[in-house]
Order: C-alpha cells, then sequence, then structure tokens
C-alpha cells in the first residue's frame, strides 16, 4: 500500500514563515522601543544625574510630569528629594526652600539645628513666608475669605471695619461694667455657646479682650514699644493693621484662677478650651513651639474664630493657621 505523504503547500509555508519572522521581528521591535521608551523617561534620566532609586522613586511618585522634567534641568541637587518628600511641600516655593539651605542663615539655623537639616521647619517657614522680610504689606488680607481670612505680620488688613460688631455682655467680661467689648455677631454667638458648655463643666471663661480697632492696635503696640523696643514689642504686639483683633475674629480669654496672663497655661479654663474650643470654631492661634512660623510668642489666651468646619481641620492636623492657610486654602 502506498504511504500517503502529507505535504504543505507552498503558501502555507510561507505564511507559517512570515508569522514566525514576524514574531521574532516584533519581540525584538518591542524590546528595542521599551529601552527607548526606558532612555527617554524621567526615571532613567534622573538615574543618570546621580539620584538614587529611593530619590527617584520621591520624584516621580510625587511630582507631576512638567515638575519632574523642572528638577532634570536642574541638574542634581541632594536637598531636592528630601523636600519633595515633605508632607507640605509645594512647588513653587522650592528655590526658597533651597535658599534657606545655602545660606545658613544664623538666626534660621539656631533655630532649625545645625547638626541637620530640619526640612520641615524649612518647608513651614518659607511657606508661611516667614523667610521674608516682616511688615511690608506686599500681601492683601482677602476679606471675601470672612471667616477663614488670614492676618498676620505679612498679610495686612489695612483700615479695615468689621460691619457686624456687637457689644459683648458684661457678665462674659474680664473688665468693668462701663467698658466697651465688641466682636462680630456670629463669633459672638459661637462664643456663648461655648461658654455655656464650659460653664456646665464648671469652667467659667471671660474675655479680656476682642475686637480692636486700628487706633486701638497702634495704642497697644506702642505701650509694649515703649517698655522694652522694637523687638520686645515685635514678639508679642501686632503693628497696627496687622492684628487679628482687628478683624472682630479674636479673641483673649482668661479666668479668674489666674494670677497673671503667662500663668493661664496652667489653669484649668486652659485646658478645657485646649480639649474643647474647636468644637465651637476656634483655634488656639500662636501656639508654643511655633513662635518662627506665626512670628508671636506662645500666647495661650489669643483664640481665633475660623468656624467649625474649619476648626476642627486644623485642630486634627495639628498645624498653625499660618499654615493651614498657606497649603490648604492659598494654594
Ligand atoms: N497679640 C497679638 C499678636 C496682636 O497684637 O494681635
Ligand atoms: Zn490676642
Amino acid at each position: 500500500m502506498e504511504k500517503k505523504v502529507y505535504k504543505l503547500k507552498k503558501p502555507v509555508k510561507l505564511f507559517i514563515l512570515f508569522i514566525i519572522l514576524f514574531t521574532i521581528g516584533a519581540y525584538f521591535g518591542n524590546k528595542y522601543y521599551q529601552d527607548y521608551l526606558y532612555k527617554h523617561s524621567n526615571t532613567y534620566y534622573l538615574l543618570e544625574l546621580g539620584y538614587s532609586e529611593s530619590d527617584v522613586n520621591i520624584l516621580t511618585s510625587k511630582l507631576s510630569e512638567d515638575e519632574q522634567k523642572n528638577i532634570i534641568d536642574r541638574g542634581y541637587n541632594e536637598f531636592i528629594p528630601s523636600f519633595v518628600n515633605e508632607k507640605y511641600f509645594m512647588f513653587k516655593n522650592l528655590d526658597k526652600y533651597l535658599d534657606q539651605v545655602v545660606t545658613k542663615d544664623e538666626d534660621f539655623f539656631n533655630y532649625v539645628g545645625v547638626d541637620g537639616y530640619d526640612y520641615s521647619n524649612i518647608v513651614a517657614i518659607v511657606n508661611v513666608h516667614q523667610d521674608e522680610t516682616q511688615y511690608t504689606g506686599d500681601y492683601k488680607t482677602n476679606i471675601d475669605d470672612n471667616y477663614a481670612l488670614l492676618v498676620n505680620k505679612h498679610y495686612y488688613l489695612g483700615d479695615y471695619t468689621p460691619d457686624d460688631l456687637v457689644n459683648i455682655e458684661w457678665k462674659y467680661r474680664y473688665g468693668g461694667e462701663n467698658d466697651i467689648y465688641q466682636i462680630r455677631s456670629d463669633v459672638y454667638n459661637a462664643f456663648i455657646e461655648m461658654w455655656n458648655a464650659a460653664y456646665s463643666d464648671g469652667i467659667y471663661l471671660l474675655i479680656l479682650s476682642g475686637y480692636r480697632s486700628y487706633a486701638d492696635q497702634e495704642k497697644e503696640y506702642n505701650y509694649y514699644y515703649n517698655l522694652r523696643g522694637t523687638t520686645y514689642a515685635d514678639s508679642i504686639a501686632a503693628h497696627p493693621g496687622y492684628s487679628e483683633h482687628q478683624t472682630g475674629l479674636a479673641l483673649d480669654i482668661y479666668s479668674k484662677e489666674c494670677s497673671s496672663q503667662n500663668d493661664f497655661e496652667n489653669s484649668n479654663t486652659y485646658k478645657w478650651l485646649i480639649d474643647n474650643s474647636y468644637k465651637y470654631g476656634f483655634i488656639l492661634r500662636y501656639p508654643k513651639g511655633k513662635e518662627k512660623i506665626t512670628g508671636y510668642n506662645y500666647e495661650s489666651w489669643h483664640f481665633r474664630y475660623v468656624g467649625k468646619e474649619l476648626a476642627e481641620k486644623v485642630h486634627d492636623l495639628g498645624l498653625t493657621y499660618d499654615e493651614y492657610y498657606a497649603y490648604y486654602l492659598e494654594k
């Protein structure tokens, strides 16, 4: 019996050959293409510049495409990844962060510690403009921010007067019966709600100072200036036009348990406020240890109304209001 031999027809053979060659071509082509892409990627350029793999991970995961290109154009800088890795890093401030490292400002480094760069502090200080000259009026307070507005040594309020000031009842005030204390209407309502809550916990809140006009603040500042000069006055009182008291949103709170204002931080009233004031829309504005950021000495008595929602956020993040505003509101 004749053995049957299966023979492939020529076109089929050619087709199979084509498939094989195409597969090989595609494999190497793709490899070449992938290689080409890699050699034109930001990761490759950054590694080539001398950044480590962990640096590159930081730079490529935290920065946008354009920002990565900007970093590549700068060439290698050992400080950049540490700044980029900071929680409150803002790309627009990168040059100013780097300036702080390069200039090694004595005052600044006395504060952040000369042994190592305190990236968090540099970021915080630059974000809030504290690396710039104070009281230049370069930045204006945005009145439209309403309860969220920012006033500090860089954000100038000018001669603003709130139009909804109300008189504070005598029972809430520390001063004499005939003194006039004022505050913005919503702040007063929030304060009364807080006062009632404190009272039911056995705490009796008293207001030492509320709204102060531009002229009142001028007197306030001059009082400290005449007492001990500029450095002292600047650390505890704002220049006129730069005080939160002029917004009608700030309250200095006191308690009868204290013998002096500096003693307030040891009072039960203070402890109660720290635990509860944010629930009523108030935040401690000049916290301890944040003097270089706020620009003022620690003031355990100065509370600022920002509204309940915002107060809770600022409280939970543990930021000064200057930092919060720079990162979350102004950004
Ligand atoms: N004591 C605060 C900083 C003020 O004068 O507004
Ligand atoms: Zn105050």
